[in-house]
C-alpha cells in the first residue's frame, strides 16, 4: 500500500535486511528446562526411550509424516499432516516454545509428543501420535508431555484437545478431563473445544492414575543398555496402522 507523504523526505526507500523481519516476527524463546531422557516398559514388555526431538530426526521424519498423512484411517491422515507442519515448524521457528517427544523402542521411531509454552501458566498439548497399534504406546508419550508441563515447567493449566476418538478415550475420557466454556475458549487446533487439566487434578488424581494404566513410571535412570540400544534413530520401513 502507498499513501501520499504528508512531509518532505531526505530518502524515500528504506533497504531492510530480513534478518530485522525475523527478530518481529518470532518471538524470543523462553529458556525452557530440557526433557531429561526417561524410559517405560510397556505391558507387552518393550522398554519404550523418550527423548527429546533431535535436528537429525527431522528429515526423515518429515519423510514418514508424508506417508501417515495419506492414510484416511483412525484421523491419521489429520493428525499426520499437522504433525508434519509442527515438526517443519522447529526447523523454520515457526512455534512458540514447543517442546517435543519421540517414543523409540530399539531405535525405531514409533511414538510422538509434543506441545508448547502458551506462558508461564499454560502449556498447550498438540498431539500424541503412535505407530505400534494395540500397544498402548499413546499412554507414555501422553503422560511423558504432561509430566513434563505439570512437573518440570510446573504450569498451572494443561490445555489438550482431541481429533480422534481413540485420542479422546485415552486422554480426556479416561482422565476425566473437564472442557472450558465454548466457543469462548477455542484450542489452537482447529477451533476445538480445550479439555484441561490443573495441577490440582493432576497432583490429586491423573499422574497417579496414568502410572497405574501404564504399568510403569517414567524411569529418567535410563540404562546404559537402552540408550545404546536407541542410539540410531529410524523410521519404520512399513506401515502398518
Ligand atoms: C490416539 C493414540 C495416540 C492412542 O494411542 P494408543 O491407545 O496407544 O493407540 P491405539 O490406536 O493402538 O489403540 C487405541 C485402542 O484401539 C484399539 N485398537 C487399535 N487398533 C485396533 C484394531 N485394529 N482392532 C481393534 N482394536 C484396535 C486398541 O487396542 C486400543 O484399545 P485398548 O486401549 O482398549 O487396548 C493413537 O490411536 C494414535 O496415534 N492415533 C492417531 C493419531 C491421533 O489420533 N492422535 C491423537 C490426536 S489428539
Amino acid at each position: 500500500m502507498k499513501i501520499d507523504l504528508p512531509t518532505p523526505v531526505s530518502v524515500e526507500e528504506i533497504k531492510i535486511d530480513v534478518r530485522e523481519i525475523e527478530a518481529i516476527l518470532s518471538s524470543p524463546p523462553m529458556n525452557l528446562p530440557p526433557w531429561p531422557e526417561a524410559q517405560v516398559t510397556l505391558k507387552d514388555g518393550r522398554i519404550v526411550y523418550i527423548r527429546s526431538i533431535q535436528e537429525s530426526d527431522i528429515r526423515p521424519m518429515l519423510g514418514y509424516l508424508e506417508r501417515v498423512m495419506k492414510v484416511e484411517k483412525d484421523f491419521y491422515d489429520i493428525v499426520g499432516v499437522r504433525v508434519y507442519g509442527e515438526v517443519l515448524a522447529l526447523l523454520r521457528k515457526r512455534l512458540k516454545d514447543p517442546f517435543t517427544m519421540v517414543g523409540l523402542i530399539d531405535g525405531e521411531w514409533l511414538g510422538f509428543a509434543n506441545g508448547r509454552v502458551w506462558d508461564q501458566d499454560v502449556a498447550v498439548s498438540l498431539h500424541t501420535l503412535t505407530f505400534s497399534r494395540r500397544a498402548r504406546l499413546g499412554w507414555p508419550m501422553y503422560y511423558a508431555k504432561t509430566y513434563y508441563a505439570m512437573e518440570i515447567l510446573k504450569v498451572k493449566e494443561w490445555w489438550s484437545t482431541f481429533e480422534s476418538y481413540n485420542g479422546w478415550r485415552m486422554a480426556g475420557l479416561a482422565m476425566a478431563q473437564p472442557t472450558k466454556p465454548f466457543p469462548q475458549y477455542q484450542h489452537e487446533l482447529g477451533g476445538a473445544k480445550i479439555f484441561y487439566l490443573t495441577q490440582d487434578m493432576w497432583q490429586g488424581r491423573i499422574k497417579e492414575f496414568c502410572k497405574q494404566t501404564i504399568g510403569d513410571d517414567l524411569n529418567f535412570n535410563v540404562s546404559p543398555e537402552v540408550r545404546a540400544a536407541n542410539a540410531n534413530f529410524r523410521v519404520p520401513e512399513t506401515l502398518d496402522l
